[in-house]
């Protein structure tokens, strides 16, 4: 059973060198052995916030309080912490340690070895800093719209979150599927069905514009459904002649579908984000069996004429089939987990949903603990399943965001106005500096298009998720502050300084040298080689903000270093080419993940 899986801790992929606290990690676990070989305790290792050093060892005063009744060589945790730091093995990596208050052992990063670090990094491949996850395959369920029904700004923030979590995960080498669970079965396709057989008595007239907006559509037959109880009744007929396998109805349903998903897909091709639709239909065939098997495992009780799974806490159990004997957004959930588990072989669920979901998620996610399918929620064991919830959009009167023409976002007009925003804004500076003759109109067009869509995405991201955020386009659009059109134009021109320099950057990585000097230098190297822990940190809490804050950190250290550091012409100019190579790899690396496109030159 998939619940006596071990956690993995092993390490595939054995080329992946990229975490530094693992590499600091192993050697306070040789100094740990060597000094307490009673006590086998694990090394919690930290970067240090204090300027005492660059990564800090805190076991110290655990240790103590563990031996003190007993030890007379150790008076206090300063003591146990002298310990550790002498029974450090020699190694390249740390230059000096310290010993500070109740035993935290600081070490000092050797210069040398984290400028080596960045070189290797430069010349094998920024893979070398992937991080090494303790899992093999995920399913991430993300975006997930409805069908006929529109596609808010909720799902816009779904598929860029969704996709972000995806491409992290993918770059550490988790093999993600990338599941669109669309709402293509409910209720709603029997007044839909109804509304597009009085319009269109022969189905096959029925085009790709014939039913012209969906969203239209869907309002129209909703409000047939809602003021004529014929076209009521008729309608829930449907949906029983529908659910029953009846071909006329099914086909109506595929052609919605059909339409719908089109719509779909022009968005997701703007954003540049790629999923694999498994709708809510697809499960409908596994459901009885799954069913089965909660009820021959006792957890499905009978409760006012529908069939419920109580759950510890909660007051109100969780439906999984209907008064009328349907099934529900429940059952399907359920039976999406059975399957991703036992067909799909997933080993971490993550569901990207807004946090009014969260009750919904919880309980269904208490039936599969109760049915032994995933282990205890506090165990670290897997499989594991998360929801990861996010907040509202506001507008700029701090409600829910709508536009003026519609009280829905239409999303494409929204990714509309950002490329015709940041274009007008591209082709004003470059009028600005006398430039924009040498642009060519595709470039402006991909380029208005890089920014205009990486500064949403950017907005959305850069927010811990869980905050409601406001959308506003001056905002996000604005080439100051932390926002994307700030952090692409600070990596064209790092490529410009390299353009310009006249040398040959690859030469230069296989005959040059790194050595970082200069204090703003070594921040900055630093700062790179933390760059598999943050992801690793994005990637284990689920959260992009942390990536979006180091990405910022990382364009500022970088100014720093540059207003400080003179680069062409100085005698370190190739050392500081490479620096600037590698910040720039690493900033790509950071908008790829970030599903945004690099610009190259402003
Ligand atoms: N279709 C749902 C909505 O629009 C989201 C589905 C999320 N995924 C899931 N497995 N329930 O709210």
């Amino acid at each position: 059973p998939p619940n006596e899986l071990e956690v993995k801790t092993s390490e595939h992929g054995g080329a992946r060198t990229g975490s530094v606290k693992k590499q600091v990690a192993r050697l306070f676990e040789g100094s740990l052995k060597a000094a307490f070989p009673e006590e086998s305790v694990e090394p919690l290792i930290a970067v240090c916030t204090a300027r005492f050093g660059d990564y800090q060892c805190n076991n110290a005063m655990g240790i103590f309080s563990k031996i003190k009744e007993r030890s007379t060589e150790y008076k206090n945790p300063n003591s146990v912490g002298q310990a550790i730091a002498k029974h450090l093995p020699p190694s390249d990596i740390v230059e000096s340690t310290s010993v500070a208050g109740p035993g935290f052992v600081n070490i000092v990063l050797s210069s040398k070895w984290v400028a080596q670090n960045i070189h290797n990094m430069l010349l094998n491949g920024i893979n070398a800093w992937a991080p090494i996850l303790s899992v093999e395959r995920a399913v991430v369920d993300f975006s997930s719209p409805n069908i006929a029904k529109e596609m808010h700004v909720g799902h816009l923030r779904s598929t860029i979150i969704g996709d972000t979590l995806s491409r992290m995960l993918e770059f550490s080498e988790v093999k993600v599927f990338r599941r669109n669970h669309v709402g293509d079965w409910g209720t709603q396709f029997g007044m839909l069905i109804e509304h597009l057989f009085d319009n269109f008595p022969n189905l096959d007239d029925v085009e790709e514009h014939a039913i012209g907006d969906l969203q239209v559509f869907y309002k129209a037959s909703k409000r047939r459904f809602d003021d004529d109880p014929l076209f009521m009744e008729r309608a829930q007929q449907a949906v029983v002649r529908l659910q029953g396998g009846d071909a006329r109805y099914l086909s109506a349903w595929k052609k919605i579908c059909e339409l719908s998903r089109k719509e779909f897909d022009i968005v997701y091709q703007r954003l540049g984000v790629h999923l694999e639709e498994k709708g809510e239909s697809f499960y409908n065939p596994y459901i009885p069996n799954v069913l089965e098997e909660l009820t021959s495992k006792g957890l499905i009780e009978e409760s006012e004429g529908a069939r419920v799974i109580f759950i510890e806490g909660q007051t109100i159990p969780l439906i999984v089939v209907k008064r009328d004997g349907g099934y529900n957004y429940a059952s399907t959930d359920l039976t999406a987990i059975w399957y991703r588990l036992n067909i799909e072989k997933a080993e971490w669920m993550i569901y990207v949903t807004d946090v009014g979901q969260s009750q919904h998620f919880g309980m269904v996610f208490s039936a599969a603990r109760r049915a032994g399918w995933l282990p205890d929620a506090k165990s670290n064991l897997y499989p594991k399943a998360n929801h990861v919830g996010f907040g509202l959009v506001l507008g700029s009167d701090g409600k829910r965001f709508r536009t003026r023409s519609s009280e829905v976002v239409r999303l494409v007009e929204l990714l509309d106005e950002a490329k015709s925003r940041s274009k007008a804004e591209l082709v004003r500076r470059l009028e600005d500096n006398g430039k924009l003759k040498e642009w060519t109109d595709k470039e402006l067009e991909k380029t208005a298009e890089a920014v205009g869509y990486g500064a949403i995405k950017y907005a959305d991201l850069k927010n811990n998720r869980l905050t409601n955020y406001t959308f506003s386009f001056d905002q996000m659009l604005n080439d100051k502050g932390n926002t994307a059109v700030y952090l692409l134009y600070a990596h064209a021109r790092i490529c410009s300084i390299i353009r310009k320099s006249g040398k040959d950057i690859e030469e230069i990585k296989k005959s040059g040298e790194l050595v970082l000097c200069h204090a703003d230098e070594r921040v900055l190297g630093l700062h790179l080689i933390q760059f598999a822990d943050i992801v690793e940190e994005a990637c284990t809490n689920l959260l992009p903000n942390v990536l979006c804050e180091y990405l910022y950190n990382l364009s500022e250290l970088f100014t720093r270093f540059y207003t400080s550091c003179q680069v062409v012409g100085s005698t370190e100019e190739s050392s500081r080419l490479l620096l600037c190579e590698a910040t720039a790899v690493v900033m790509r690396k950071c908008f790829h993940l970030l599903g945004i496109t690099p610009v190259y030159k402003i």
